[in-house]
């Protein structure tokens, strides 16, 4: 007789009460808010979750979860389901072509005493890296013409899953269609297996210049240097409340060299004001 595998049956259903626990916790760990509307959205991500480590019921994986010692090993699964990662390469584009134009221009200007100067850019809620190459490309574009810098590019993200497809650099063709033409023929391979769908992947000189880090925004402290020219932080601080907008802001400011520019998303303009930095165009502040 063959033994039934177990697995949730559609009928089975993430109890409000269990919602509410891990809800809780997210809060708690990472700062994303989950408001009972999530419930639905969290189920269905949770159910190839339970699939995976043979559980029969949402009852049985949050009695996994919740068990003494069940978090060291699920809350890094936990935190990928629950995390929303839609990135896209050029995403708001206004703020690569101003990053071309006028960010970069002006951070070699101040330091035009040092030959060569690193600039250090930091995509700090990174997702699957499509920021992060995107900010690569324009810096190789803008190399190819000024041979007077170098730049290192720092991707972050709490979730594990994105980190590896970053660190990998491969990506669905589909991805790929607003990178212009020119730079996909440069900074782009082409993978085409028979059967399975087209894939690209980003070229190794790209990829050596970009690195990727878990880091939990939420942490008191960030290990890194302190003089950052141009953080990215964008499309992730409307998962959280405003005091913890706040500390991060504060938090990822402190990492930017005086002059250094904060980039946020275009619906996340606001910005507290005890910080220092002043608005130099939307979602863009530069460090005083
Ligand atoms: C919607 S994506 C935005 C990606 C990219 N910045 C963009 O604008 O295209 C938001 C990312 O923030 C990450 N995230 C959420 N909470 C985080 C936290 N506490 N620390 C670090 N990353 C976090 C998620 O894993 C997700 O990949």
């Amino acid at each position: 007789m063959s033994t039934a595998r177990l697995v949730p049956a559609d009928d089975d259903h993430l109890s409000h009460a269990d919602f509410g626990k891990i809800a809780t916790l997210i809060g708690q760990e990472v700062g994303i808010r989950l408001p009972p509307t999530k419930r639905m959205m969290v189920e269905g991500r949770l159910r190839r979750r339970l699939r995976a480590l043979d559980l029969p019921s949402f009852d049985a994986y949050c009695d996994y979860v919740f068990r003494r010692g069940g978090l060291d090993q699920e809350l890094v699964y936990l935190i990928n389901v629950v995390t929303t990662n839609k990135t896209d390469f050029f995403r708001e584009a206004e703020h690569f072509e101003l990053m071309q134009s006028t960010l970069v221009p002006n951070l070699l200007r101040a330091r035009s005493g040092e030959r060569r100067p690193l600039l250090k850019v930091w995509s700090a809620a990174s997702s699957t890296g499509a920021e992060a190459y995107t900010i690569a490309m324009v810096l190789a574009e803008m190399a190819r013409h000024q041979d007077n810098f170098k730049y290192a590019i720092l991707g972050t993200d709490v979730s594990t899953d994105v980190l590896a497809q970053g660190t990998r650099g491969v990506y669905p063709a589909e991805q790929i269609a607003p990178v212009p033409q020119d730079m996909q023929s440069r900074y782009l391979m082409w993978s085409r297996q028979s059967g399975s769908r087209a894939e690209v992947r980003i070229v190794p000189e790209l990829r050596r210049l970009v690195r990727f880090q878990r880091l939990n925004l939420m942490d008191s402290a960030y290990p890194y240097d302190r003089d950052v020219d141009i953080i990215f932080l964008r499309n992730v601080l409307i998962y959280f409340d405003k005091a913890d907008q706040a500390a991060v802001i504060g938090r990822l400011v402190s990492h930017l060299r005086p002059g250094g520019y904060l980039l946020l998303g275009h619906s996340e303009s606001m910005i507290g004001t005890t910080i220092p930095v002043r608005q130099v165009a939307p979602a863009v502040f530069q460090r005083l």
